[in-house]
């Protein structure tokens, strides 16, 4: 193993650290053996990473002690169901996994969100691990906690809070990442530097090309930020009661986007990322927030290569997507917004006031639906 950086994560509920490196993957079984005395482990991954690193993992955790059960999914947010959660357990329990043994999650946000449901389900929850392939997995979703499928009423609608015993992210393996992924995560990087500073969106605006490229050295600087700053949230708000609500910054119109186009049509991160400049708009509007802040998000936006989608300009399907969202709280739509980059403030927004702002946004910038 070459040198990992390692962040400790603390919640009300657990402490667990976070590894970043290059090589981590090989070294998985002995890594994840320093933290579960296990004598069985379901690997639980997709059929995409299963081809690429199944081998590679299993071999180490069986090197580690661990018997291991694989247990593949197909690719894809069609896995995160509520069927597949079902056969999931079931293959748990056909490989007789005890009270004592372990889930380890070996793929992108599907496969962690899955897996990490899973265990906090089965016999009343198990332990379990992740190894995040996927930038955003890296980023955003293998930190925190937060578990779940989907249900047809909307995404991540059944779930739990359940933390892992380790993170452990091998940049190496987001080297075979196809791009629409690789920008998905960026997205959430993105995300991360706005809502850490100024300083940071400056920084990752010089690296933009470098991590464009998948620099080696600057895409570990930028996991090691995005994965600092998503501690700093969740250590300080476990349960979305505050700061966590953060996160949502670029997500409230990013799903309805999804959503109106048609999921799949408009990757996600570039979903993500269209919602985070309306939300730079409605930052400056609503919060008085200076006219540098849309600008330099821009700026950073375009460095980093991820362009504008075409949706249609469904100002009520938007708005209907966006209702269908948890965020809503008293039939309000909550904005996370910024005062300025660092600086987040929650902010329910008026139906009439977010319509006006749908059709002024969406008749600057969107193909006449
Ligand atoms: N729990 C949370 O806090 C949280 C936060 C954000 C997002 N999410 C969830 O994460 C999911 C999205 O995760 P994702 O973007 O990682 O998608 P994903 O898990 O579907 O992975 C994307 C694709 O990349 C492939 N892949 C994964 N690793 C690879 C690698 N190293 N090389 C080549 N291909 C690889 C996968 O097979 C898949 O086809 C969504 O369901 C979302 O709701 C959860």
């Amino acid at each position: 193993v070459s040198a990992a950086t390692r962040l400790a994560v603390a919640t009300p509920s657990a402490s667990y650290d976070v590894l970043v490196g290059e090589g981590l993957l090989a070294a998985s079984g002995g890594l994840v053996r320093g933290v579960s005395a296990a004598a069985r482990c379901a690997l639980v991954t997709d059929e995409n990473v299963h081809e690429r690193y199944g081998r590679l993992v299993s071999g180490s955790l069986a090197e580690a002690g661990f018997r291991v059960t694989e247990i593949v999914v197909a690719p894809g947010e069609q896995s995160k169901t509520w069927e597949r959660a079902g056969e999931v357990l079931e293959a748990m329990a056909d490989a007789r996994l005890g009270r004592e043994d372990l889930v380890v999650a070996l793929g992108g946000g599907v496969v962690g969100d899955l897996a990490g449901f899973c265990a906090a389900v089965y016999l009343r929850g198990v332990d379990y691990v992740q190894l995040p392939t996927t930038l955003l997995a890296q980023v955003d979703s293998s930190v925190g906690g937060k578990t779940g499928v989907d249900l047809r009423a909307g995404k991540n609608l059944a779930g739990a809070f359940k933390q892992p015993l380790i993170v452990v992210a091998d940049i190496e393996s987001l080297g075979s990442l196809p791009e629409a992924e690789w920008q998905s995560g960026l997205a959430e990087v993105a995300k991360a530097a706005m809502l850490s500073g100024q300083q940071q969106v400056e920084r990752m605006t010089r690296n933009a090309a470098k991590l464009a490229a998948r620099e080696p050295d600057v895409v570990r600087q930028a996991v090691l930020a995005a994965v600092a700053h998503k501690i700093e949230v969740v250590s300080a708000d476990e349960r979305e009661t505050g700061l966590r609500e953060s996160l949502n910054y670029g997500h409230t119109l990013g799903h309805a986007i999804e959503r109106v186009a048609g999921y799949g049509s408009v990757p996600h991160g570039v979903a993500v990322a269209e919602g985070m400049r309306f939300a730079a708009r409605l930052s400056e509007r609503l919060l008085g927030a200076g006219p540098g802040l849309a600008q330099s998000q821009d700026a950073l936006l375009e460095a980093l290569g991820i362009g504008r989608p075409s949706y249609p300009r469904d100002v009520a399907a938007l708005l209907d997507a966006m209702r269908a969202d948890k965020k809503v709280r008293d039939g309000t739509i909550r904005f996370a917004l910024l005062a300025e980059p660092g600086r987040f403030v929650a902010v329910p927004v008026d139906d009439d006031v977010l319509a006006e702002e749908l059709e002024r946004w969406t008749d600057e910038t969107c193909e006449r639906g």
